[in-house]
């Protein structure tokens, strides 16, 4: 949405001053909140504000931040703590994203030198807030309690990377998994619609990106608001975009995961070779705690979907290990699970109990040892799986996109359509820039990259 007239003007009217406004954002959490940023950014530039690299040189000082486990919520206090005393010169504190919408106005009770409190169902009202904030307001709340029914699309994204970009399809989540705050975070699941999607690749591709990657907390459970497309279609469609060479998309809920979707990248090939779809536990005894609406079995069902398809599809997940009432049996089912599926990478955590979650009052809770000790058995086990996989990929000749390069190892980075790490040299005396595509002889492999030579 467009910045209303009405606030731009009363900016101006305001006498904003000669030198421009400056922002420092630092952004914690998942692929949302760094595209959310991207979008708060934008409209801070639309309303005068020119963002700076460090605290100490912004007026405004915001964190878009993550409550998904304990460790990251502290992060924030902490940032805050350090960097307090700034407030002496002036300097204004404003605190976006999940932990803003679950803490609310305790944040100013917790650090009262925060003038702005925002959770992401609220950005669309950034630009009122951000004149409020100027006109000397110090108690500014933008919450949202699971009312709006609205998304958050802006045409002022500044995207930070010029080749591959993200497309928020849809946010917040219905689905109230036991352990879970984004439910309380997010808001109600809420789509935006396929045209709008669309009409965004479409200026994407005719900026020059060539790699999509659509998001969303259930990015499988989009339904589309004009009702005509459904998500698989909907992939298709971005994937026959003119210019767009790869599409991802991130994350998927093994409920929502329909057999459709792996039709459409058989049928499209720019949609990468890569599922990430989070398993959490491989016990149906556990995923029945965690009220994730499965079982082991169903998930398999989707997993050997996803192992029929035409090209090889590379397979990722989340694992959360000690929730309350996990039996050594039952993590032991998580094990078997992995050399199962054979996923090529693994995000596990230890299970962190969260505010107004239902599993907080849940008994049998599991010391913080056994879930360390069942953290590393997990990672030593899939370490393992990943190095026989990844080793597959030797002789093979791969198509990167490249990233960057690395100067100390002199080599170029760049991801593979199956989203790995592909590292390589080449003989041409000008190296391939970033963004564009290359094809790469695999000649050596690790648990978590592989390396190459440029193929002529
Ligand atoms: N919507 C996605 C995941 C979003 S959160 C899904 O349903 O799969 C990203 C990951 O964080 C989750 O997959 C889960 O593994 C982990 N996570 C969420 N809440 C957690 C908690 N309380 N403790 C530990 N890990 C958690
Ligand atoms: Fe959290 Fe479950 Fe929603 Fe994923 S589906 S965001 S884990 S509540
Ligand atoms: Fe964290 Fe919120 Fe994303 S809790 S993981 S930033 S949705």
């Amino acid at each position: 949405m467009m910045a209303e007239p009405q606030i731009v003007d009363a900016l101006q009217e305001k006498e904003v001053p000669a030198r421009s406004k400056t922002f420092y954002l630092e952004t914690f959490g998942c692929q949302m909140n760094v595209h959310d940023s991207e979008k708060v950014i934008g409209t801070l530039v639309q309303q005068g504000y020119r963002q700076v690299e460090t605290e100490e040189d912004a007026d405004l000082i915001l964190y878009n931040t993550c409550s998904i486990r304990d460790k990251a919520e502290q992060k924030v206090f902490h940032r805050l703590n350090d960097f307090k005393k700034l407030t002496d010169q002036g300097k204004r504190f404003g605190v976006l994203g999940c932990v803003a919408q679950q803490e609310g106005e305790h944040i100013f009770e917790r650090a009262p030198h925060v003038s702005l409190v925002a959770g992401s169902a609220s950005y669309r009202k950034l630009p009122e807030m951000l004149v409020r904030l100027e006109l000397g307001d110090r108690r500014i709340t933008g919450l949202d309690d699971r009312q709006t029914e609205e998304t958050f699309e802006t045409e002022f994204t500044v995207r930070s990377n010029p080749h591959r970009g993200y497309i928020t399809i849809i946010e917040g989540c219905d689905k109230f998994c036991a352990y879970c705050v984004v439910p309380f975070t997010r808001g109600k699941e809420r789509s935006r619609t396929s045209s709008s999607v669309l009409a965004e690749a479409r200026r994407m591709a005719d900026a020059g990106y060539t790699e999509i990657q659509l998001l969303g907390q259930n990015v499988n459970s989009y339904r589309d608001p004009e009702g005509k497309k459904s998500f698989a279609e909907l992939l298709a469609a971005v994937g026959e975009v003119p210019g767009i060479r790869r599409v991802r998309f991130t994350t998927s809920h093994p409920r929502d995961f329909t057999r459709d979707i792996v039709e459409a990248m058989d049928a499209v090939p720019t949609l990468c070779d890569h599922v990430h779809l989070p398993v959490q536990s491989g016990s149906s005894h556990v995923l029945k705690l965690m009220q994730r609406e499965y079982t082991r079995e169903w998930y398999l069902e989707r997993i050997s979907w996803i192992k029929a398809a035409k090209r090889q599809i590379s397979m990722t997940t989340d694992i959360i290990v000690g929730f309350p009432g996990e039996t050594p049996e039952d993590f032991e089912q998580t094990i078997t699970l992995l050399h199962e599926v054979q996923y090529d990478g693994v995000f596990a955590f230890k299970y962190s109990p969260r505010p107004n979650t239902p599993a907080l009052s849940m008994p049998d809770s599991i010391p913080d040892e056994v879930k360390s000790q069942r953290l590393q058995i997990l990672l030593d086990r899939q370490r393992e799986i990943q190095r026989v996989n990844y080793s597959k990929h030797i002789g093979h000749v791969l198509e990167v996109m490249v990233e960057g390069y690395n100067q100390t190892r002199g080599q170029v980075i760049g991801r593979t359509s199956q989203n790995k790490t592909l590292n390589f040299t080449s003989s041409q005396p000008i190296l391939p820039a970033a963004g564009s595509y290359v094809q790469v002889k695999v000649t050596k492999s690790f648990p978590n990259s592989l390396l190459g030579e440029a193929v002529a």
